[in-house]
C-alpha cells in the first residue's frame, strides 16, 4: 500500500543540508523541573535524546554532529549534579561504543579531559581508537570544553613548539585551527541552541565565526527529528556570504 511520507520528511527535498551541525543542548534541568523530577533525570533523558539525534543526523546526510555535553563552567554546579553527570557519561560511553561500531560512526571528544576520572579518560580513548576508521558520521562530544580554554591551550602548545624548534614559520589562522581540539573536523555550518537561550556560552567560539545560528524554545529532551529538520530548513534558507556578495 502507498505510504505517505511525513510532512517534515517531504520538505527535506531540495534543501541544502549542512555538513557540520553543532548543538548546544540546553534545558534538561527545566524539562525535569516542569515534571517535578530531579535535574539528573532531565540529564538522563537528555542523553537518550543525544543518542537518537546522532541517528537522525546521519539519516539526513549530516556528516559531522558535535554536541556540548559539559562546559568548563559547569563544574560550578552542585556536586550531586556533577557526579550524576559523570555517572551518566560512564553508562552512555559503553552503549555508544557498541552503537557507533554497528552504525559506522566515528566518535571524538573535545575539551580538556585530564580533569575526568581515569576510567572515563580510558573510555574516551577506547571510543576514539576503535571508531577511527568509521565514516558515515563523525560524532563529537564536547566535555569539560570551553572555547576560551581551548584557545588558551592552543597558544601554550604553540609557545612550547616555538621553544623546541618544531614550529617553523608564522602563526596563521590555519596553524591556530590545527592546534585546537577540533583539528580533525571542519568548522560548524549551523549552531543550534535549544531552550530559548540565545548565547554561545563559550561553545566553539573560534570555529563558529561564520556559522548560521538557530534558536528554538524546545527543551533538549524533547528535541525530535522534525525539530532537526526545521533547523536544517532554516539553514537552507540562509544566504551565506562570508563577507562577500550574494551569489543568489
Ligand atoms: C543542559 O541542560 C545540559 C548541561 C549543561 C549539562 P541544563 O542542565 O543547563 O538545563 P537548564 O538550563 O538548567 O534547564
Ligand atoms: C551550556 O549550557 C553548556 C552545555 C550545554 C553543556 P549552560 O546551561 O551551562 O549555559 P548557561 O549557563 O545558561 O550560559
Ligand atoms: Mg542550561
Amino acid at each position: 500500500m502507498f505510504k505517505r511520507k511525513k510532512k517534515a520528511e517531504n520538505s527535506l527535498e531540495g534543501l541544502t543540508v549542512p555538513q557540520h551541525v553543532a548543538i548546544i543542548l540546553d534545558g534538561n534541568g527545566r524539562w525535569a523541573k516542569k515534571r517535578g523530577l530531579p535535574r539528573n533525570l532531565g540529564h538522563a533523558q537528555g542523553f537518550a535524546t543525544v543518542e537518537k539525534t546522532v541517528f537522525h543526523a546521519a539519516d539526513l546526510g549530516i556528516k559531522y554532529l558535535t554536541v556540548y555535553g559539559f562546559s568548563t563552567e559547569n563544574w560550578k554546579r552542585p556536586e550531586e549534579e556533577v557526579t550524576g553527570l559523570m555517572n551518566l557519561f560512564r553508562k552512555y560511553m559503553k552503549r555508544l561504543l557498541k552503537t557507533a561500531l554497528e552504525n559506522d560512526a566515528r566518535v571524538l571528544m573535545i575539551g580538556e579531559r585530564s580533569r575526568f576520572p581515569q576510567d572515563i579518560i580510558d573510555g574516551i580513548n577506547e571510543l576514539e581508537e576503535k571508531t577511527k576508521q568509521n565514516s558515515r558520521i563523525t560524532f563529537t562530544i564536547a566535555i569539560n570544553y570551553g572555547g576560551r580554554d581551548e584557545i588558551t591551550r592552543a597558544v601554550n602548545k604553540l609557545i612550547a613548539e616555538a621553544k623546541d624548534g618544531s614550529l617553523t614559520g608564522d602563526v596563521t589562522e590555519e596553524v591556530i585551527s590545527k592546534h585546537l581540539d577540533t583539528k580533525l573536523i571542519p568548522d560548524p555550518d549551523l549552531v543550534i541552541r535549544t531552550s530559548g537561550e540565545q548565547r554561545l556560552s563559550n561553545y566553539l567560539i573560534w570555529q563558529s565565526a561564520y556559522a548560521e545560528l538557530y534558536f528554538t524554545d524546545v527543551l533538549w529532551p524533547d528535541f525530535s527529528k522534525d525539530d532537526l529538520i526545521e533547523a536544517v530548513r532554516y539553514y537552507s534558507s540562509r544566504d551565506r556570504r562570508f563577507g562577500g556578495l550574494s551569489k543568489k
